[in-house]
């Protein structure tokens, strides 16, 4: 008998309850996107955002159990995201999930949101993880490298010193007009464009360390379109080619400097083509990014698969509470 988890993942704009076992055997993954509701705003409004996962909560945990055939006698730990995102939004997950495992009598497993990312990859793969993996995990309100060694362990090597690369893409989608969100925009777009159209900057790409800033990317695409014609696709191309070339080259250096056995990617950004282009290019090495497009954006899937991570000793008693946003 495998042990189960049923995981709520709310620390957005998409509602999500998963039901995971520990050989990493997605079971069922229900998500309530918003896209719908922030489209309209070209971005998301905490408390909108907060106010649709109440409304959503209830009937997206009712589907998980209903699609994997399992009731709560069946699950064996109940695991939440704590933490980081809107602390509106992650409230009602951290509430009914504490809820959940006390009514329930179960555990309760609190995740980081960013290891539920980094652990996207285990996600039904059906081949051994060589270790030590470096990981890549970038969406639009994250930008980290990790180190993954055998024990599940996660060591951060660098991060953002401001934007993610994913707000990146939704902010150049904005200045265009494109639309929210951003990502799949741009990198449709980008297909018909020149990537060597307009010479943007690579900023921190040769810093020498594994940290990244992609605002003064930002302001260089920001500064052509608001001064001179532009074609949007060569826009996009340029734009795209300059972020992905930051992104691939950071990784790869980690991998050699650190011995990876394998390089991952995870978080929205990894659903970008031309991205795992790149590093497939570059690397000889096992490259994996999530096998299914739902594993890569935000999803709870990833949350219990990461709580299988958590030794025993972390977990909550039924009755604990876990408070949103501390992480
Ligand atoms: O992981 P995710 O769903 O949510 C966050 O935790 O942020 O990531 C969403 C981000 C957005 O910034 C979106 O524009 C970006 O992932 N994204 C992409 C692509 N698809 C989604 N960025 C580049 N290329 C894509 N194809
Ligand atoms: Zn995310």
């Amino acid at each position: 008998m495998f042990m189960k988890i049923l995981a709520i993942e709310s620390s957005c704009d998409e509602t999500a309850c998963a039901i995971v076992d520990d050989e990493f055997k997605v079971l069922s993954n229900v998500i309530a996107s918003q896209i719908d509701i922030h489209q309209a705003t070209k971005g998301v409004v905490p408390e909108v955002a907060a106010r649709a996962h109440v409304g959503q909560v209830q009937a997206v945990f009712d589907k998980a159990l209903n699609d994997a055939d399992l009731t709560m006698e069946d699950i064996d730990a109940v695991a939440v995201t704590k933490g980081p995102g809107l602390l509106t939004s992650l409230a009602v997950g951290t509430s009914f999930a504490s809820s959940l495992a006390w009514i329930y009598n179960k555990p309760l497993i609190p995740v980081n949101h960013i290891h539920g990312h980094i652990f996207s990859n285990w996600l039904d793969c059906s081949e051994e993880i060589s270790y030590p993996v470096v990981v890549l995990t970038v969406s639009g309100g994250h930008n980290e490298l990790v180190l993954v060694d055998e024990a599940g362990s996660v060591k951060i090597l660098g991060e953002t010193l401001d934007d993610a690369a994913g707000e990146a893409f939704d902010k150049v989608a904005k200045m265009m007009d494109l639309g929210y969100p951003g990502g799949p925009v741009i990198s449709k777009l980008a297909l018909d464009g020149n990537p060597e159209a307009y010479d943007f900057p690579r900023p921190m790409r040769d810093s020498g360390d594994y940290n990244f800033s992609f605002s003064g990317l930002k302001t260089s695409v920001w500064l052509k379109v608001s001064r001179e014609e532009y074609k949007a696709e060569d826009v996009a191309a340029s734009f795209q080619e300059a972020a992905c070339d930051i992104l691939a080259f950071k990784l790869l250096k980690a991998a050699e400097e650190f011995g990876a056995a394998e390089v991952h990617l995870a978080g929205g950004v990894s659903a970008n083509g031309r991205l795992r282009e790149m590093i497939t290019e570059r690397t000889k090495l096992k490259f994996r990014y999530p096998s299914q497009i739902t594993y890569c954006t935000d999803n709870a899937a990833m949350i219990a698969g990461a709580a299988m991570m958590v030794p025993a000793s972390e977990w909550l008693k039924a009755g604990e509470s876990v408070s949103a946003g501390l992480e």
